[in-house]
């Protein structure tokens, strides 16, 4: 890497980002692209987020990823804000614009592109979602905008399911999400599901615990996709291989919505074959 008077900076900011695999990718593409850019983590302490998006504004960095804890409470810093990342209430990627960052939600774009490159479709089809936290919210906001048929939101607690349900229905105008208790399961159509699990349970260090243990459950799954990538196969997808489904983990995801933030940056579009070879230095860092 060689760094100059005409270095461009992107970073991350959250709390904390020591463990982050951004800047393997972003580092990885500025290299394959030939582009003159840095990518770092910048940790940001409670209450300094403003300051932080200002700071950066002021320095001029490219672009900004953001992470827990602060992917809705940045939105009131920006100057703007896509349509899709407005609705979902988070943003993870900001883009410099006059002066300040237009935030975007590159998760659920990164979601949908590694569903895609695993021959996963959304248009039509029926789909339980695991979870009713801010990231399964946003999955049921991208499973109603891109045409799924019906979509079972099963959730330990049935009312906080009720609550995102009736939001992203009337945020779509499609009364696609139905809420449903876990523990309800087995009130489910008798066919076969691809099941997305958005919740943090089975998560390292808890590698062992799944969101549900039933064998019946399993056996409703022909496709398990898990947003977790630490541990590289958790629980969830054991057991979904275990009943003969096909399982994939969230590091696709991962890969993909810094590959779109990479690409709102830099006006370029990444081929797959440069988004390959990031995931196989992703995939370094697991296996
Ligand atoms: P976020 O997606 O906002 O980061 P999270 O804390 O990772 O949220 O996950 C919250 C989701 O995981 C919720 O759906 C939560 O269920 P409740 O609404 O009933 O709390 C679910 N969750 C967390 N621990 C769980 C457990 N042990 N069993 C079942 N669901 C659990």
């Amino acid at each position: 890497m060689k760094i100059d008077g005409k270095t461009r900076t992107c970073g991350l900011i959250g709390n904390p980002v020591e463990h982050t695999l951004s800047p393997v990718i972003h580092n990885t593409l500025a290299e394959r692209f030939g582009h003159n850019l840095v990518y770092v983590p910048f940790p940001v302490e409670t209450g300094r987020l403003g300051a932080a998006v200002e700071g950066a504004a002021a320095l001029q960095l490219l672009g900004l990823n953001v992470t827990v804890p602060y992917k809705s409470e940045v939105i009131p810093f920006l100057q703007e804000v896509d349509p899709l990342a407005a609705a979902i209430g988070a943003v993870n990627t900001l883009v410099s614009v006059n002066g300040g960052y237009k935030g975007y939600n590159t998760d659920m774009d990164g979601l949908y592109r590694a569903m895609e490159t695993e021959g996963i479709r959304i248009n039509g089809e029926e789909i339980l979602l695991l979870g009713a936290g801010g990231a399964s919210r946003a999955v049921a906001y991208l499973c109603a905008v891109k045409g799924a048929k019906q979509v079972y939101l099963l959730n330990r607690t049935l009312d906080k399911a009720e609550r995102v349900a009736k939001e992203v229905n009337d945020a779509t105008g499609r009364q696609v999400i139905v809420p449903m208790a876990l523990s309800a399961y087995n009130t489910l159509p008798d066919r076969q599901f691809l099941a997305i699990q958005g919740t943090s349970v089975g998560l390292y260090p808890n590698v062992s615990e799944a969101v549900i243990g039933e064998d019946d459950f399993y056996s409703r799954i022909h496709t398990g996709f898990d947003l977790i990538y630490s541990p590289w196969e958790t629980t969830f997808m054991k057991r979904v291989k275990e009943h003969g489904g096909h399982a994939c983990n969230g590091l696709k995801m991962l890969l993909y919505q810094g590959v779109i933030a990479y690409e709102l940056w830099n006006g370029v579009e990444v081929s797959e074959e440069d988004a390959g070879v990031v995931y196989e230095k992703l995939k370094e860092h697991f296996i």
